[in-house]
């Protein structure tokens, strides 16, 4: 897996990554105080960002990477070409949650990723190395759904 710098990738990457790292800043989270940003890069260009919401009841607690998705989708997005992660740890790269990778690959299961550090180092990876042999659509009896 690679780690580049952002300012190595291509515009678009830069700009979920960069966004990534903003929406962090909106992050609610009290109660774990581990602010997670996400930014998700969809096949018309537009960027959705999410964050993680945490909740008094922990359990209902939402991480970034959905946040972004369930945002994505309603309101009418489905096809994605890549999400950037930026967690709060110096010095390290934070993966996504298993949850968030089943949740993600439901719509891309090699959904490229971007996991980003404050220090704008950037290590590149895929859903197809996170999540092998995922379980998504094609394995169900809705493989047929068309999207409406
Ligand atoms: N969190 C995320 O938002 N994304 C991840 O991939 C890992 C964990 C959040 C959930 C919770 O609010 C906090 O980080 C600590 O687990």
């Amino acid at each position: 897996m690679a780690v580049l710098h952002i300012s190595d990738m291509e515009d678009e990457i830069q700009k979920i990554c960069e966004a990534s790292l903003t929406a962090r800043q909106m992050s609610y989270s009290p109660y774990s105080k581990f602010k997670v940003g996400a930014a998700i890069l969809c096949s018309d260009g537009i960027v959705v960002t999410g964050c993680n919401i945490e909740n008094a009841s922990y359990g209902l607690s939402i991480c970034a990477e959905r946040t972004a998705l369930v945002k994505a989708v309603s309101e009418g997005r489905k096809e994605f070409k890549g999400i950037a992660i930026a967690a709060d740890i110096q010095n390290e790269f934070v993966g996504p949650c298993g949850a968030c990778r089943q949740f993600m690959a439901e719509f891309n299961p090699t959904l490229p990723i971007f996991l980003v550090r404050v220090d704008r180092k950037v290590k590149v990876t895929d859903l197809g190395v996170l999540l092998p042999e995922s379980f998504t659509p094609k394995n169900t009896k809705f493989d047929f759904y068309n999207g409406e």
